[in-house]
């Protein structure tokens, strides 16, 4: 099951192309935040959440001066059903925004993201020097409570105009050109959850160089 509604397509496929970003409030319900948050919990408690790195390859580093998050890669074929869903989700927002705006978008790749409290991530572009077939971020957001002050909150830099604030509520989508908006993460004062995806232009492992 396809989980986003996609009847805007058209006006987010715009946002896209004129200003670079859109964000969809409230892209799934609160039963589906629920259940990605127990899918989170559980794989927490069972498998490895990783100190997540800047680079690729030699040039991989921790830096916990640069982002403090941790890290779990989602299969391509998930058992869990909510990330099957999302999956599909993801790519049919992919093939809507290849039939808009010609990407040629092929793949896509996921985590997992917990900000565990006083972390942050320092403003970037989603695409490392030596791998540049990121092309669209999509960011999820799974904090049920969240309030003005927990901190936490996505910025988006513009060119010419004032930064856009994106408060990381439950069930907030968030979709932006990897190479081209540069964002950061403020520090947050809670456990924050998220699904980051990105959107490919050639299939992993391919090497595009
Ligand atoms: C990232 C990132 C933004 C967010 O993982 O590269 O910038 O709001 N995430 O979690
Ligand atoms: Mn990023």
């Amino acid at each position: 099951m396809q989980m986003i509604n996609l009847a805007k397509l058209p006006q987010y496929a715009d946002a896209l192309a004129d200003e670079g970003w859109f964000v969809i409030p409230d892209a799934i319900n609160q039963l589906a935040v629920e259940s990605f948050k127990d899918v989170i919990l559980k794989t927490k408690q069972t498998a490895e959440f990783k100190k997540a790195g800047i680079g690729t390859g030699h040039d991989f580093q921790l830096n916990s001066s640069v982002r403090g998050d941790f890290i779990h890669w989602i299969s391509r074929y998930p058992q869990e059903t909510i990330l099957q869903e999302w999956m599909q989700s993801i790519s049919a927002l992919r093939k809507g925004l290849n039939r808009e705006l010609f990407l040629g978008l092929q793949d896509i790749e996921m985590h997992m993201a917990i900000y565990p409290p006083g972390t942050f991530y320092q403003r970037h572009l989603d695409q490392f020097n030596k791998r540049s077939n990121r092309l669209i971020s999509v960011v999820l957001y799974l904090n049920q409570h969240w309030q003005p002050g927990m901190g936490g909150e996505l910025v988006i830099y513009r060119t010419n105009a004032e930064p856009v604030i994106v408060e990381p509520h439950a069930g907030t989508l968030v979709c932006f050109m990897s190479d081209q908006i540069e964002h950061e993460v403020l520090t947050t004062h809670f456990e924050r959850f998220s699904i980051t995806g990105w959107m490919l232009k050639k299939p992993i492992g391919l090497g595009f160089l």
